[in-house]
């Protein structure tokens, strides 16, 4: 015989127990959490290596470092850097919060890192999933982790338009996208894809990073335009999109990912630095968080979501 839900499943119309009725209680708590996250990044872009990781967790920890609350989550769910990148080689355990959800690890006071791979046994494990169960994984990542209150979340999607952007798009309506890409002509054709992919799913698009954009030389400290610089700004123009900064091939950038010691970390002064925090300025300038109202954590705790229930819409 069909029961009631009552009030705490998110939608009265379903069978208590049923996949719908599961699904309505997770969309609840999805809403829950995105409602205390002022502004989510989603960082992508259509080729690999062209260092969106490199990226996500520089800006994460830039952002962090100005005292923002930061959240950086990994949906590159079939390689996985992100935790790599910030030597955080922990495993993902400790108790629940007391509303059941899971504790985000912390790179440091300001910044809660989630990726999958801090809660696997077995990190060199390939992991073998189909579409269903990535959805699944990533929406778990929002629902169930305890973001708590954040200015910015930065997502490391992985190369592409596959699953996992489709995911963040469908899932995190007000999610920008941050769209890399280096200077060569091969890399900028697909962000072509990638611009297209946004406009398709309705995602705004914050801006494009031209990533490796000239070297600086680690003799004598100038810059050589080892590939045409200036083509990921031509694009942006092109789309009419904001141009956020490029960031120079640093050999630096490099051993900074492999030691697990992000760049921004070390707070050395340099050119390399001098991009990052010009890049960072103009995130900041495009998502301001600083002296904004307090993000609406009251929740309805109805399929309403953040910011109350609408009796018009409800029966809860
Ligand atoms: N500006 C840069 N200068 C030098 N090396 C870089 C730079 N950006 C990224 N890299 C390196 O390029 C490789 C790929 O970067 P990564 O961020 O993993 O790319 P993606 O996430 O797009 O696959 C890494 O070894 C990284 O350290
Ligand atoms: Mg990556
Ligand atoms: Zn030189």
């Amino acid at each position: 015989m069909e029961k009631s839900c009552g009030s705490s499943c998110g939608s009265k119309k379903q069978t208590c127990g049923s996949a719908d009725a599961a699904v309505a209680q997770q969309n609840v708590a999805i809403d829950q959490s995105l409602g205390r996250i002022r502004h989510k990044i989603l960082v992508m872009s259509g080729k690999g290596g062209v260092g969106k990781s490199t990226v996500s967790v520089n800006v994460a920890i830039g952002l962090a470092k100005k005292g923002y609350k930061v959240g950086l989550m990994d949906v590159d769910l079939h390689g996985p850097d992100i935790v790599r990148m910030l030597n955080m080689h922990g495993r993902m355990e400790g108790e629940l919060t007391k509303d059941g959800k899971m504790p985000p690890m912390r790179y440091n006071e300001n910044l809660k890192v989630m990726s999958l791979e801090s809660m696997m046994e077995n990190r060199d494990e390939p992991i073998i999933w189909r579409g269903p169960l990535k959805n699944q994984a990533i929406r778990q990542f929002i629902a169930d982790v305890a973001w708590g209150d954040l200015d910015y979340l930065v997502i490391d999607a992985p190369p592409g338009t596959g699953d996992e952007p489709m995911t963040v798009a469908h899932t995190i309506k007000d999610a920008k996208a941050l769209v890399v890409t280096t200077p060569q002509q091969v890399a900028l054709a697909d962000v072509r894809k990638s611009i297209n992919f946004c406009k398709h799913v309705k995602m705004a698009i914050l801006g494009l990073v031209e990533n490796m954009s000239g070297f600086i030389c680690p003799h004598c400290n100038k810059t050589v335009e080892i590939f045409k610089t200036g083509g990921g700004e031509q694009l942006a123009r092109e789309f009419g999109l904001k141009f956020l900064g490029r960031i120079p091939v640093d050999p630096k950038v490099v051993t900074a990912g492999d030691d697990g010691t992000p760049y921004l970390s070390s707070g050395a002064a340099s050119q390399t630095t001098a991009a990052f925090e010009a890049m960072l300025a103009r995130v900041e300038e495009e998502l301001p968080a600083k002296g904004s109202i307090p993000l609406a954590t009251v929740s309805s705790g109805c399929a309403c979501g953040p910011g109350g229930c609408d009796p018009q819409k409800c029966n809860c």
